[in-house]
């Protein structure tokens, strides 16, 4: 039985040493996605019946949603796992309890997303509100209008938010930002709602599309995901359904990132070559070879990058999630680089910690100027958030020497298998309990 016991163990071992300078060969096969698999996870609670999921990810948020999900009643089985992803079977037949408490949200932010799902099916929701995020204030406003206007009473007590709707009528909702979260919010609560919902300004990452595609499969009636208007019809009830998440495009690209910046040769076999269009392009933009195979993607590259500028912005423009790997190929380059981050506000906290590896970065408001060095040197750098920490592992993957990271439960966050893929393709990678300390080379020169 996959869960708690896997990441208690993980937890010991929070440092991830590499020792840099070998080129990535072979391939990867990349997981199902987390930002698809979360909210597909939440969308179970809409079931009067079992959803069996496929291809989940064997990661920290997963188990912490899964939590979530039984702290309201749910029943929750994990299969064999296949390769290193799961199946999931769950039944949300008998929810009796619509409150997610503050010590789960406070570690996942996604957890908000109960509550749609608990207002369609309880009429009511007690969720305590998210505390900050090292990337920005990410406020959940949006949501919330989104769900007033759905006929959703909303108050504030002692940290929790507390919802409750009688009825759910549909309603036409225009989004001030085509926010992810709220768009998810507001179509599971729109799915089991009397009448018809117009979204409009909707957030058109994949992961939406695959999260209307399995509710559905559960009976649901939505169209437009994957656009940014989105119409959902009401229906009484959803049912049983079975489903595979699509793969995951930001393990991917930082997998792509991974192959370039050590000037490797490497396949990625599970990968929607639509998703990552935004990423292959900046990569050839920069230099990097990026071949589309019939099993897959391929990355090549001679070590040596182009300076290129990127602006984040919502799907289907330059993913926010790419933003920190990305900076640390883009330190190598030849030339001055401007990084503009449109998404969240506070999302350069990596480049303090490549810095330490002798990249050469300011920072000038929401714009990171990266002038690219002929190096970058190994050192003792600290993950800050999930993505940062998959930057510093790339940069570790080229630095010359040792690089030890610390934090590393960021990086089980988002991440399945990292340190065993990476070492599949020739990496010198390892991952150590905090008590060791003995100096990688030793290990790796036997
Ligand atoms: C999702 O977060 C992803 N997380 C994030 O991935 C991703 O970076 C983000 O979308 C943008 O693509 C999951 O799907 C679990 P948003 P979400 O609502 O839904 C503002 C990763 O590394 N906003 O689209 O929280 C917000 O402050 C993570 O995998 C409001 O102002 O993102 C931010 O500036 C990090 N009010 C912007 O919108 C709201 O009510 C984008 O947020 C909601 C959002």
């Amino acid at each position: 039985m996959v869960g708690k016991n896997f990441y208690c163990q993980e937890k010991e071992a929070d440092k991830i040493l590499i020792y840099g300078g070998q080129p990535l060969q072979g391939k990867i096969t990349v997981s199902g996605a987390k930002n698809a698999v979360l909210p597909i996870i939440v969308a179970s609670l809409l079931a009067e019946g079992t959803c069996t999921i496929y291809d989940v990810p064997h990661l920290a948020d997963v188990e912490i949603i899964c939590d979530v999900l039984r702290e309201l009643g749910a029943e929750i089985k994990f299969n064999s796992k296949v390769n290193t992803s799961a199946a999931v079977e769950i039944n949300c037949q008998n929810l009796n309890n619509y409150e997610a408490t503050y010590d789960y949200v406070k570690k996942m932010r996604a957890s908000v997303l109960v509550m749609g799902p608990l207002l369609a099916r309880l009429g009511k929701a007690k969720i305590s509100m998210p505390g900050g995020c090292a990337i920005g204030t990410r406020p959940i406003d949006l949501h919330l209008k989104g769900l007033e206007a759905l006929g959703v009473r909303i108050s504030m007590e002692h940290g929790y938010l507390l919802a409750e709707a009688p009825v759910l009528k549909g309603a036409r909702i225009y989004l001030d930002y085509p926010s992810v979260g709220a768009t998810e919010n507001i179509l599971m609560a729109a799915a089991l709602a009397e009448g018809t919902t117009i979204i409009e300004n909707a957030a058109e990452e994949p992961e939406i599309v695959d999260l209307a595609n399995f509710i559905n499969s559960m009976g649901g009636k939505i169209i437009g995901a994957g656009t940014n208007v989105i119409k959902i019809e009401g229906v009484k009830s959803l049912g049983s359904t079975i489903h595979t998440v699509i793969p995951d495009r930001i393990e991917a690209g930082s997998y792509l990132l991974a192959g370039a910046i050590t000037g490797g040769d490497l396949l990625l076999e599970n990968v929607i070559i639509d998703h990552l269009k935004p990423v292959v392009a900046k990569l050839i933009e920069a230099g990097v070879e990026v071949i589309e195979e019939s099993t897959g993607l391929r990355v090549r590259s001679n070590g040596e990058f182009k300076a290129i500028d990127i602006k984040t912005l919502p799907y289907p423009g330059f993913p926010t999630d790419m933003q920190a790997q990305f900076m640390a190929l883009l330190t190598l380059a030849q030339g001055t680089s401007i990084i503009t981050e449109t998404v969240f506000e506070n999302r350069f906290m990596h480049a303090e910690e490549l810095r330490r590896m002798g990249a050469d970065i300011r920072i000038e408001g929401r714009s990171a100027v990266v002038e690219g060095t002929d190096k970058l040197m190994g050192a003792q750098v600290k993950a800050s958030d999930l993505r940062a920490g998959a930057a510093l592992v790339i940069a570790g993957l080229v630095a010359q020497g040792e690089t030890t990271i610390t934090n590393t439960y960021h990086l089980d966050r988002g991440y399945d298998d990292l340190v065993g893929k990476l070492r599949s393709v020739g990496a010198n990678i390892m991952r150590v309990k905090s008590s060791k300390t003995e100096p990688l080379k030793l290990i790796y020169q036997a």
